[in-house]
């Protein structure tokens, strides 16, 4: 799999030009009669028509068409958005996202909870999405969280062991890093290796703490930018691809 991965297959010329954003199928049913579309240098007059994205070249007004099939975009989920394509109720993360995206089939790759900061992949790649999600592959996703006590030795060595959550299920082993604590407050970074419901919450819960704040900082090898503002996305960089998917860090 290659970021901007280009179809293998052939696709009907109409749905090629309008999953590519250049209109609806019927606005490319007449751009098509008009003459607007070439392929191979041949003007084709009907959307029917099957073509290879990967070997054909298409011309849509004079300017080539290039096929992206997949695409990939990393947002900086704000608090009061829900991880969801549609709700009735609550703001969406789609909603932050520009509608130049509006054509490809988008969604996020997991759920951060509505309160929940940080690092959320946005895709239509439901491949990327199961290699990423599946328990099987044990993918470690690091968060930064504020919790409302004290933290020591033996919070570390008890999430190290494996926490006992509410419902009796016991967490795999998960790394505790204290960077700061006091009375009243502490600051961690916690990474897991796992994605049950809530799960960040409910850990600090099984130890009478409460998290204050949650922020996903890290999932496989990819880190949330430094430069990439709450409330925004761009697409991933090839280098930003492969840490995500290879869980190599940059
Ligand atoms: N764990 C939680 O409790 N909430 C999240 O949003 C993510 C992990």
């Amino acid at each position: 799999m290659k970021l901007g991965e280009l179809m293998g297959e052939k696709i009907r010329l109409d749905k090629l030009l309008s999953n590519m954003g250049k209109g609806s199928r019927s606005e490319m049913k007449d751009a098509l009669r008009f003459g607007g579309v070439k392929v191979n240098g041949v003007t084709v007059r009907t959307g029917k028509e099957k073509v290879d994205p990967e070997k054909d070249e298409i011309l849509y007004k004079g300017i080539q068409v290039v096929y992206v099939k997949h695409v990939y975009l990393i947002l900086n989920k704000p608090d009061g958005y829900i991880s969801a394509t549609e709700d009735k109720f609550h703001k969406t993360v789609l909603e932050l996202i520009s509608s130049d995206f509006d054509h490809y089939e988008l969604f996020p790759v997991g759920r951060l909870d509505i309160d929940t900061e940080g690092l959320l992949i946005i895709t239509n790649d439901g491949e990327l999405a199961h290699n990423l999600l599946a328990p099987k592959k044990h993918v470690p996703k690091t968060y930064r969280a504020i919790i409302n006590g004290p933290l020591g030795d033996l919070a570390i060595k008890q999430f190290e062991e494996g926490i006992s959550l509410d419902d009796g299920y016991k967490c795999k082993p998960a790394e505790l890093e204290i960077i700061s604590t006091s009375k009243s407050e502490s600051e961690v970074k916690l990474t897991i290796h796992e994605g049950k419901f809530h799960q960040v919450k409910r850990m600090f819960e099984a130890i009478d703490l409460k998290v204050t704040y949650l922020q996903r900082i890290k999932m496989n090898g990819l880190s949330l930018p430094d430069d990439l503002p709450v409330g925004e996305f761009r697409p991933l960089t090839e280098e930003e691809f492969v840490a995500l998917t290879q869980g190599i860090d940059l």
